[in-house]
């Protein structure tokens, strides 16, 4: 069984890697054996986590680039690709989150939250795509939401982008599997990162969620490790166009 999930000798991108969901994700694939491609905006941000790769003996590039330029992701992209000589494996995890009522957002955020979302996991699985086609091999794995599933207050851009995603995810899976590239779907629920931390403070806001969602917590980025690994292994060789909701059951109510 162990061979299964093993990823001895893959080569892996993963963007928004610099902190919270991207960079759990980052040092999951690193244990499981993946050389490391990281991506955020500023090179920075991404010392931390480059460290942490090398550490456990991989290999580490720092990538900075905004995923939604596609200029930037094209000369990201083709750095991974003469680094390691090879992408295995692209997580599309860069994201970010303006929440007011839609009567009230400006358009700018909206376009904003759609450039980064959704064009800039379209851009980037794009030009590594290309890569995993001459290679006839890959696996894409893009972050969505339970927000994605289900409409919610106050989150209209951010809902139409993570749907987005997951039809973006279906399609990128039809048109790619003849060439023997999987791509899937993570859906995450509520997670304590800085993304979502003037939620997960806000007491009533807590309150009502903990009472709610069944298994009655929310989740930490190290507990979608295992989905991830997963999806980037041979385990889920069968598997291409899906969704996996790890949401302690919040999706359901
Ligand atoms: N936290 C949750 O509850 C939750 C639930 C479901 C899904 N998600 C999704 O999971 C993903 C990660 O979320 P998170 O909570 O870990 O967020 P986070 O802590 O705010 O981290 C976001 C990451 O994305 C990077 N990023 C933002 N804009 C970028 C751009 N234009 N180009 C490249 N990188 C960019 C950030 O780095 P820089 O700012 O340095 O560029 C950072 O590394 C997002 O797609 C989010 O929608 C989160």
């Amino acid at each position: 069984m162990d061979n299964l999930f093993d990823l001895t000798g893959k080569a892996a991108l993963v963007t928004g890697a610099s902190r919270g969901i991207g960079r759990a994700i980052a040092r999951a694939l690193a244990e499981a054996g993946c050389d490391l491609a990281l991506n955020a905006r500023s090179p920075e941000s991404l010392k931390e986590v480059s460290e942490e790769i090398l550490r456990l003996g991989r290999k580490s590039l720092i990538i900075a680039g905004d995923v939604s330029e596609e200029d930037q992701v094209t000369g990201f992209v083709k750095k991974a690709q003469e680094a390691f000589g090879k992408i295995d494996v692209l997580v599309n995890n860069a994201g970010i989150w303006e929440g007011t009522y839609f009567l009230r957002l400006p358009k700018s955020d909206w376009d904003k939250m759609l450039n980064v979302n959704l064009t800039g996991a379209y851009l980037v699985a794009k030009a590594v795509g290309r890569v995993m086609l001459k290679q006839r091999s890959g696996k894409i794995i893009n972050i969505s939401s339970v927000l994605g599933l289900r409409g919610s207050p106050q989150a209209v851009a951010y809902c139409v982008t993570k749907g987005g995603v997951i039809q973006m995810t279906r399609v990128m899976a039809i048109e790619l599997g003849p060439a023997g590239i999987q791509v899937n779907c993570l859906a995450p629920g509520l997670i304590a990162t800085d993304m979502t931390r003037e939620y997960t403070q806000d007491e009533a806001a807590m309150k009502e969620y903990l009472a709610r969602v069944p298994l009655r917590r929310y989740g930490r980025p190290e507990e979608l490790a295992g989905s991830v690994v997963f999806l980037a292994s041979k385990a889920s060789d069968l598997m291409t166009g899906q969704v996996i909701v790890v949401d302690g059951g919040e999706s359901l109510v």
